[in-house]
Formats: structure tokens, C-alpha cells, sequence
């Protein structure tokens, strides 16, 4: 058995630790073959492979990023893209693909698997937490540590210069990297994108937090919208799956809040630093889990399975329920958290 890999999407700490699961147990429990494919579905449309065994893993387990690299390429969208996949396939004697992405990678496995039986397993990741069927995504515990410990920081120098400090974290269309990072860091707002905000409201948040002789700190989700317009964004371009690129509001409501309080306003943008460096040990172990996993619904012949955290067990779950809708955050969970605003 020869076993295909490839990661793709926005990259993610604890994709290495997938990888290294995956060809440790792959080769000492079954005595399988891997190929690495390159950059995501990139690798199996152009027939770009990398070398996967035993010593190309070594040492990779607290390594950010991945070895194999990864794209947003999407063969649904490019000539011929399944035959040319099939063809590389076949060529490079590739019985299974183990296929470790997000809402977009999966879906491709998804068509791939369900309606031309190329025999695909799915590893969910995204620091987003954004994929339906899995309480957590890994990743996502990384992104948020990192948010938390910016909010930390931002606290003090806030309270130096008794300014307000908005905070724009990632996620997209998803609150759950601003809910987490947002409570652990004992924001004074949260701003999520399942939930329109009233920049009045907000004001009148920061002005109290002011009152009480505190300088604010404001988190707010890139996807977070003004509850009268539209998604603040700083440029229109799309990506290979039909995504704009999100970040923007944080600036505009800081901007916003300096004209309506006339109290100074910073905005940190933390960008791609949430997705990058070592993972925190939360998600190594999920993620090492997912890999033992996915290698054994390989050996079941399980196909169109991805594997799914429910609890503390690891479950098989068809591919296609992650991606049929985003996991977002529930009203009420957004209600419980309210206590702290202002
Ligand atoms: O899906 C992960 C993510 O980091 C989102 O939170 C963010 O909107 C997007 O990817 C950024 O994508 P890119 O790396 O293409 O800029």
C-alpha cells in the first residue's frame, strides 16, 4: 500500500505533528509506503511529489508550518483537474490520500471521494475552528494562546496611555479565535462576526470601562460587521475558492470609537502570527491523535471518512458533514460571555 499526503489551505501549528503520526504508525504498524505531495492539491494535479519515510519526520513534532507545504490551489477549478489527478495518481501508484485541510481542501475531498472514487481521508485543521462535526479543530488551541497572551500585553501599555486597544484576530466568517482569546484576556468588548455589532453600543462600552478608570481593550474577529453597513474590508481580492480576504474593521472602529468618545485609539492586527510557530501541547496532541487515526481508517479501507474529536474519542464521520456548513458560535454562548463587557 502507498499512501499519498498533502496538506492544504491556510497552514496551521500541529500540521507536522499529523504528518509524523501518520508515517510513524503507517510504517511501523503496517509497513506502508508514503509520497508527499506538494502545496496542497497542487501536488496531485502537477504530479509534484516530496520524499515521506521515517527520517524526513524526524524532529518535525514541535515544527510550525509544514514540511510538505501547502496552497489554496483548487483543481474543481482547473481544466481537466480530476482527470490530471487520476493520471498522477495512478502513475505514482498511490492507493489513498490522506488529505489534512479546511472547509476548502475538504471539499474537494469530498467531490473527489463521493462522486469520482478516489479513495480520500480527511484530518480537519484550521485555527479558525470553523468545521462542522469536530469539537475542535487543531490549531485553533495555538491560535487562541497567542491571541490571549497579545491581549495580556496590550493591557498594560492600554492602561500606560489610557487609550482604547482594539485587537483584530482571525477566524473569518467564525467568532471562536475572538471568543476564546477575548475572555481568557479579559477583553472589556468582543466583537464576532455571528453577531452584527452597534458601534453606539460599543462606545458606550469603552466610555464606561473609562468611568471605572481602566482603559479598554476591544476584540474584534476580522468578519465582525457594523450592524448598519457592510464588512469592513481592505481590499476586494479573492482566492482560488471565491474568498475575500478579510481584516480591516479593526482599524475602521478604532477610528471609529476616537470620533464618537474622543478618546485616543490603537489597533493591533495580529495577522498571520496566530498561524505561526510551534504548537502549544493541546494541539500536538490532537493532532497526533488525528494522524493515528487517519493511517487506521486507511487500513480499514474506511474512505470519505474524516477523522473528528468528539469529547475525548476520536470518531470517523463522513467528509462531507464538516464542510456541508461552518461551525459558528451559538448565540448563547456570545450571551453568557456579555457579563464582562464595559
Ligand atoms: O482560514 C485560516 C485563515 O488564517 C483565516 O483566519 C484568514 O482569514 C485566512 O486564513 C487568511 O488567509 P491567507 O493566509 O490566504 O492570507
Amino acid at each position: 500500500m502507498r499512501v499519498g499526503v498533502l496538506t492544504g489551505g491556510g497552514d496551521c501549528p500541529g500540521l507536522n505533528a499529523v504528518i509524523r503520526a501518520i508515517v510513524r504508525k503507517g510504517v511501523q504498524e503496517y509497513g506502508y509506503d508514503f509520497t508527499g505531495f506538494r502545496d496542497g492539491w497542487r501536488g496531485p494535479l502537477e504530479g509534484a511529489t516530496v520524499r515521506l519515510d521515517i527520517p524526513a519526520v524526524r524532529g518535525i513534532l514541535p515544527r510550525g508550518g509544514t514540511i510538505l507545504g501547502s496552497s489554496r490551489t483548487n483543481p474543481l477549478h482547473e481544466e481537466d483537474g480530476i482527470d490530471r489527478i487520476k493520471e498522477h495518481i495512478a502513475e505514482l501508484e498511490v492507493d489513498a490520500i490522506i488529505t489534512i485541510g479546511g472547509e476548502d481542501t475538504l471539499g474537494v475531498a469530498t467531490v473527489l471521494s463521493d462522486e469520482h472514487g478516489v479513495p480520500c481521508v480527511g484530518v480537519p485543521k484550521t485555527i479558525d475552528n470553523d468545521l462542522s462535526a469536530t469539537d475542535y479543530t487543531f490549531g485553533f488551541d495555538t491560535a487562541v494562546n497567542i491571541a490571549t497572551e497579545a491581549i495580556d500585553r496590550l493591557h498594560t501599555t492600554a492602561e500606560s496611555h489610557m487609550r482604547v486597544l482594539v485587537v483584530e484576530v482571525m477566524g473569518r466568517h467564525a467568532g471562536w479565535i475572538a471568543l476564546h482569546s477575548g475572555l481568557a484576556g479579559g477583553a472589556n468588548v468582543i466583537l464576532i462576526p455571528e453577531q452584527p455589532f452597534d458601534v453606539e453600543q460599543v462606545c458606550t462600552w469603552v466610555t464606561s470601562r473609562f468611568r471605572a478608570s481602566y482603559a479598554p481593550i476591544v476584540v474584534v474577529a476580522e468578519g465582525a460587521t457594523p450592524r448598519e453597513g457592510d464588512m469592513i474590508l481592505k481590499d476586494q481580492s479573492l482566492d482560488s475558492f471565491g474568498h475575500v480576504r478579510l481584516s480591516g474593521v479593526g482599524e475602521w472602529l478604532a477610528k471609529e470609537i476616537e470620533k464618537r468618545t474622543g478618546k485616543e485609539a490603537r489597533t493591533t492586527v495580529l495577522g498571520h502570527v496566530q498561524r505561526g510557530g510551534t504548537p502549544s501541547a493541546f494541539d500536538r496532541w490532537l493532532a497526533t491523535r488525528f494522524g493515528l487515526h487517519a493511517i487506521d481508517c486507511v487500513r480499514d479501507r474506511d474512505f470519505g471518512k474524516m477523522v473528528s474529536l468528539r469529547g475525548t474519542d476520536i470518531v470517523r464521520v463522513p467528509i462531507a458533514d464538516a464542510t456541508s456548513r461552518l461551525k459558528t458560535v451559538d448565540p448563547k454562548l456570545y450571551e453568557e460571555v456579555g457579563v464582562f463587557f464595559g
